[in-house]
């Protein structure tokens, strides 16, 4: 299949960098460096947007600012998914003409989703005429030109025409934020809900090329950036206008096996789209964590076949059940419309019961918001607004006593979270599954993985605690074992492979079913070594060594890390003791399979593979690695 997507051509490209300069220059001379605010309503794939639009901005001379009044430049990038945040913004644009008046120079530019729709940018234009530019999300890569035509030319700029929307790659851009990163690999839909605006504005479904979207995510690693999100208004739709075999669970996995230390989110998924295979792709990949976003929208049938969603209640459910099945912890979380035109009082119902089936973790609830242009606002709504709010009411407190029950649920648990900001004076991290934990702690843990303990829990939030150990540790101090010590060595084994058992059903050499005999009789070997993993005076694992002399032996060592301690770098850094020992030697992966986002560790720390691989069943093989 011919690829239908068109990139826009670095001819074009260039010429939008040389009018930035141009800009820039022209701000130079008048002895100026101008500011710009950039305000964002809706979703992330806005934000990200937005992101872009402060990166050509910046190309363009402009510093940021958080504030409209005084701003050199005002750009609104609007939301159109629901009349209420269109209305909001009709008002706070109205709003600045004020702003504008105690600052004359200033230049207003409104932009995003609702700007898509010629009645509502026309509208804009009509009404507002303090308003200088005008673009559609089409025509966001031109915004130099928009710039130029408003600042040097002294006319307003107004692009709204649709397009195929081709893709611009290589926009600059300023994230907004230093560990998380948001990563568009597509844009449009071609879903036509019958509810929803988006396909309206935002055009039909194009993907970004595979190779663009791992070169930025390796970009993002490099810098640092800790969490990556995919966005697309339907990811699971990735690659099919590409015509290149590639699929969004091929794209996952190629993201999740990048080197580094990252963990991967996506979304948002229809379930039309998501494949048994995308769940295979997640549970076999450490770094994607283990959330789905999974929006159903209404539990029942006549509903969903309304709405133009092409899936019943009975396949919503069993991709559920899947999911669970292959991922016991996996964290879903939804989106539902209440009072969809026509939605009886029985109907609603079954949106009820799906949720209490379902059990979610959080659920993102809209009443429903006609749209015009699309279907379902032409279709009759007898239902009164008073009894849509009950209903609206009703599913929150539903979903509330859930989140709270589930959240309950996680106290006295130890789960690894990423650090990612403060509120106040506490710490604010996510959790695998993407709960929001506050906790107490020093600056320096924001930007890392940490392990906490879950002590408190309310319906929005869990309350962490640093575990003893929580911070990651480079340095620890291996102690050999002594005779005396083997049975609380054989204990931990045992201990540290709790909740692995199923991984390794398969694998006769179970460590964590080993008899205490069989450690004893290694003990006697001459050639094995045991010692305990030690950070300060904390056994924290355990690790044997085998290093027969003749080397007629593979020297395995395997690691086990206690269950509160992993993914705390413990299996990195007994590694590195044992180096100093016993000098670089064989590894085997196996070893450290218990520790997720380990996969890669040993090319991290500079072995390589040596090609020698150990089949053990059809599920698990043992990889060499080995570093002179
Ligand atoms: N009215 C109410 N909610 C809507 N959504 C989309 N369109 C509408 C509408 N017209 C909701 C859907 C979607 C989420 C992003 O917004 O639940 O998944
Ligand atoms: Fe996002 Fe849709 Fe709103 Fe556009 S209309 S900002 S795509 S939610």
């Amino acid at each position: 299949m011919e690829r239908k997507t068109p990139l826009i051509s670095q001819e074009d490209l260039r010429r939008q960098e040389e009018i930035s300069d141009y800009i820039k220059g022209w701000w130079q001379s008048q002895g100026v460096t101008p500011v710009a605010y950039v305000e964002t309503y809706g979703c992330q794939q806005n934000e990200a947007d937005s992101e872009q639009i402060r990166g050509i901005l910046e190309r363009c001379g402009y510093g940021l600012t958080d504030q409209a009044e005084g701003a050199d430049l005002i750009v609104i990038n609007t939301c159109a998914i629901r009349e209420h945040a269109a209305q909001r913004v009709f008002g706070n644009v109205g709003a600045l003409v004020h702003t504008k008046r105690r600052h004359p120079g200033q230049k207003i530019f409104v932009c995003g989703c609702m700007m898509g729709k010629p009645e509502i940018s026309e509208r804009m234009k009509k009404s507002y005429p303090h308003v200088d530019g005008i673009f559609s999300p089409h025509h966001l890569w031109q915004l130099p030109e928009h710039l130029y035509r408003v600042l040097i030319r002294h006319r307003k700029a107004y692009a709204v025409e649709d397009s195929d929307g081709a893709i611009a790659e290589g926009l600059p851009v300023v994230r907004t934020n230093t560990i998380k990163a948001w990563v568009s690999i597509m844009y449009g839909c071609n879903n036509f809900c019958s509810y929803c605006i988006v396909p309206y504005v935002r055009g039909r479904e194009r993907s970004r090329l595979p190779e663009d979207i791992l070169a930025e995510c390796r970009d993002l690693i490099a810098k640092g950036y800790k969490e990556i999100t995919l966005l697309g208004q339907n990811v699971n739709s990735y690659g099919k206008d590409l015509g290149l075999g590639v699929d969004f669970a091929d794209l996952l996995g190629q993201i999740a096996e990048l080197d580094g230390d990252f963990i991967l989110r996506f979304m948002t998924s229809h379930p039309r789209d998501a494949s048994h295979k995308l769940f295979d792709t997640m549970a076999s990949h450490d770094k994607i964590a283990k959330q789905f976003h999974l929006p159903f929208q209404s539990g029942n049938d006549r509903i969903l076949k309304a709405m133009n969603r092409h899936y019943d209640r009975a396949q919503y459910l069993s991709l559920i059940e899947y999911g669970r099945k292959l991922m016991p912890e996996i964290v879903f979380t939804s989106d539902v419309i209440v009072g969809f035109p026509g939605e009886t009082e029985e109907e609603f119902e079954d949106t009820v019961s799906l949720i209490e089936q379902v059990r979610y973790e959080a659920l993102f609830t809209f009443i429903y918001s006609p749209r015009p242009g699309t279907p379902a606002a032409e279709l009759p709504d007898p239902t009164p607004k008073e009894e849509k709010n009950r209903r609206f009411d009703r599913l929150l407190a539903v979903q509330n006593a859930i989140s709270e029950e589930k959240h309950k649920a996680l106290v006295g648990k130890t789960l690894r979270v990423l650090v990612d900001g403060k509120d106040g004076d506490k710490l604010t991290a996510r959790t695998d599954g993407g709960r929001l934990v506050r906790l107490d702690g020093e600056d320096d843990l924001i930007g890392q993985f940490i392990t906490v303990t879950i002590t408190d829990a309310t319906t929005w939030s869990l309350v962490g605690a640093l575990t003893p150990l929580g911070k990651r540790m480079d340095a620890v101090t291996l102690r050999p074992a002594a005779r005396e010590d083997l049975r609380t060595l054989w204990e931990m084994q045992i201990e540290a492979f709790s909740g692995l058992l199923e991984k390794y059903r398969d694998y006769e050499t179970n460590p964590g079913a080993e008899p205490f005999e069989k450690v004893l009789a290694r003990f006697e070997q001459p050639w094995t070594v045991y010692y305990f993993i030690m950070a300060g005076d904390r056994p924290v694992g355990v690790i044997r060594i085998v290093d027969k002399k003749d080397g007629s032996r593979k020297r395995i060592a395997p690691i086990f890390i206690m269950p509160e301690h992993r993914n705390n770098g413990f299996a990195q850094a007994a590694i590195r003791a044992a180096e100093q020992i016993h000098g670089p030697r064989h590894w085997s992966l196996d070893t450290i399979l218990q520790e997720p986002g380990n996969l890669h560790l040993y090319e991290k720390m500079g072995y390589r593979r040596t090609g020698q691989i150990e089949r053990i069943n059809d599920r698990m093989d043992i990889v060499f690695y080995e570093k002179d």
